[in-house]
């Protein structure tokens, strides 16, 4: 579903090893929307940045995260995406909905995680920004490049339904 660009939609994620920030450039490049990367001054290499990732997630610590680039509010849709730490979303995303939980309008939320396990990220973001997401996608380590495509074909499907909504009432207003 091709549409005309009058809703905006901002992709938003943090990433420390590159799978979320792989798939938001593919998810904004469908979506045409603009994409935003949450940055850590210190960033998180190596094995003292998987442990402090670790710690963080397990103490729920405040993290700091370089401003926001964009503003959030002029947008009508903001995909936000994270890789799974411990079962839940990680600390930057955290300290980033914190932050800009109030400007949200809509939401979608994706993430990325290495076992095909059930966690609670999705409904930690969604008691994080006080919103239900139009969409959820949620790509395990192992999945095969056929899975994940239908996972995001559908994703992508239903955040366009939602655009052309939102489209028809900005035409109507
Ligand atoms: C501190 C830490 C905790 C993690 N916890 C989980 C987990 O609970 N479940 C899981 O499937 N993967 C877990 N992972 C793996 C990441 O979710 C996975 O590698 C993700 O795709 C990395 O995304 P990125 O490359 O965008 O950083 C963890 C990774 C780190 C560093």
């Amino acid at each position: 579903m091709e549409r005309a660009p009058v809703s905006k939609v901002l992709v938003v994620c943090y990433s420390r090893t590159g799978r979320t920030r792989a798939l938001a450039a593919a998810l904004a490049e469908r979506l045409h929307a603009d994409v935003e990367e949450i940055i850590e001054p210190g960033g998180r290499s190596g094995l003292i940045g998987v442990l402090r990732a670790l710690a963080d997630t397990l103490f729920h610590c405040d993290v700091r995260i370089g401003g926001a680039l964009n503003d959030v509010s002029a947008y009508d849709v903001v995909v936000i995406g994270t890789p799974v730490w411990m079962g839940t979303l990680s600390a930057p995303v955290r300290a980033w909905l914190a932050g800009n939980r109030r400007k949200l309008r809509h939401v979608a939320f994706f993430s990325t995680q290495t076992m095909h396990r059930e966690t609670n990220v999705f409904r930690d973001m969604a008691r994080l920004t006080r919103k239900q997401p139009v969409a959820r996608c949620a790509i395990a380590g192992h999945v095969r490049m056929q899975d994940a495509s239908r996972l995001i074909d559908a994703f992508v499907e239903r955040i366009e339904r939602k655009l052309a909504r939102i489209d028809n009432l900005k035409w109507a207003a």
